[in-house]
């Protein structure tokens, strides 16, 4: 890390955009099993803004890819079975958009069948996964293949830039990150979301967990403690609790909150952020048009450019970094191995949930 002493030493600020290999050939090969939702309103839209070359997808309900080929002219083909996906030679990386339940298997296949691997977020939500996945990546180690997790938040342009910045050193060492949720929840009642165990703390809040848990290395998180509660307003059909709030404490001394207040009311709504250093603050904003990044430091207030936004452009940033990886032949920042350790994390939040809001330990007290 460069020393830094003022804002200007910053200059020139990091590109926050994704990073793609310069060739062709190394930017395509990708076909998507599991087609549904995302894979068309944010994986396909990305790959076809970022020039990411699509061989092929499928589904399993054929009606979610009946107009795919339309929508989406740049896509090769729609594959009648998963198994002609996982054979088609021209296939290099299988993004696997399934839910999660049942996932690993499918990662386990590609791999198997010599694919790298970028898989939607969260990895999993069972343990008995995680036990499993020294072994997993061992394989996919001795046939060359990398695994890779779809944390597109942290292609979030204001959350990058914020990343790219601490690694720089530009406000001194982490001393507490807090998120609020400043906006409504998206629709949750009667969709397959609002059936998860602990929806809040497993699923959606999995990208703020993953990057504040990047924001706060190298200092490792050592705590959690979590509560879901359903609020007033709340109807009655909902199945989950509509607010949850999740404490992390690091072995620094350092900690972090994560809070969703409900479903609240905001005619400007965002997603707000702080990051408190040694040295200054970068404080911001994502999602619904709020994204900003604002350092403050020496008792200068830097509003900094922002291009590009986390739909859709964060997904062309999780498989770029995949596809770069690959180029380069190196891990990748977004490696199963790495955000293995979000999962901890979120594990530990869901069973301290589960008990009240008891403090976990996740050095020797892991689930
Ligand atoms: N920001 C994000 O990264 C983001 C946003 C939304 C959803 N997600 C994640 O993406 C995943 C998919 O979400 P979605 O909204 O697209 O769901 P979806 O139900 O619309 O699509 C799922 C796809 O997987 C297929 N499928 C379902 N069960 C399967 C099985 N057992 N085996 C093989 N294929 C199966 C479906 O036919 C469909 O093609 C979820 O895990 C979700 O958490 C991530």
């Amino acid at each position: 890390m460069i020393p830094v002493d003022s804002a200007m030493d910053l200059d020139p600020l990091p590109d926050e955009r994704p990073r793609l290999p310069d060739d062709p050939a190394l930017r395509g090969g990708v076909a998507i099993l599991g087609a549904g939702t995302i894979a068309h309103t944010a994986h396909l839209p990305a790959y076809e803004r970022h020039g990411i070359g699509v061989t092929g997808v499928w589904s399993q309900a054929p009606e979610t890819t009946s107009d795919t080929l339309e929508r989406f002219p740049s896509v090769g083909r729609v594959y009648p079975s998963a198994e002609d996906l996982l054979a088609d030679p021209e296939v290099r990386v299988v993004d696997i958009a399934t839910p999660t339940a049942g996932r690993m298997a499918w990662i386990e296949r590609a791999v198997d069948a010599g694919k790298h691997v970028l898989a939607q977020k969260p990895l999993t939500t069972d343990p008995a996964d995680l036990a499993a996945l020294p072994g997993l990546l061992d394989r996919a180690r001795e046939r060359g293949v990398r695994v890779a997790v779809n944390q597109n938040g942290r292609w979030a342009p204001a959350w990058r830039l914020a990343t790219l910045l601490l690694r720089q050193g530009a406000i001194g060492d982490v001393v507490g990150v807090t998120h609020l949720h400043d906006k409504p929840l998206p629709p949750l009642v009667g969709t397959p979301f609002d059936d998860l165990d602990h929806m809040l703390v497993t699923d959606y809040l999995m990208h703020w967990i993953d990057i504040t848990r990047t924001w706060l290395d190298p200092a490792a998180v050592v705590s959690v403690h979590a509560t879901d509660s359903r609020v007033p307003g709340q109807p009655a059909e909902s199945r989950n609790p509509w607010s949850a709030t999740i404490g992390l404490g690091c072995d620094t001394g350092a900690t972090a909150t994560l809070r969703i207040v409900g479903n609240a009311r905001a005619t400007h709504p965002s997603c707000p952020f702080w990051i408190h250093g040694t040295e200054g603050t970068l404080r911001g904003s994502v999602l619904v048009g709020s994204d900003r990044l604002v350092l403050d430091r020496d008792g200068e207030v830097r509003e900094l450019p922002l291009r590009g936004q986390w739909f859709v452009d964060g997904f062309a940033g999780t498989m770029g970094e995949l596809l770069c990886a690959v180029a380069e032949d190196r891990e990748p920042e977004n490696s199963a191995a790495h955000a293995a350790g979000s999962v901890r994390i979120m594990l530990a939040a869901r069973d301290s949930a589960d008990r009240g809001g008891a403090v976990i330990g996740t050095r020797g007290d892991l689930p």
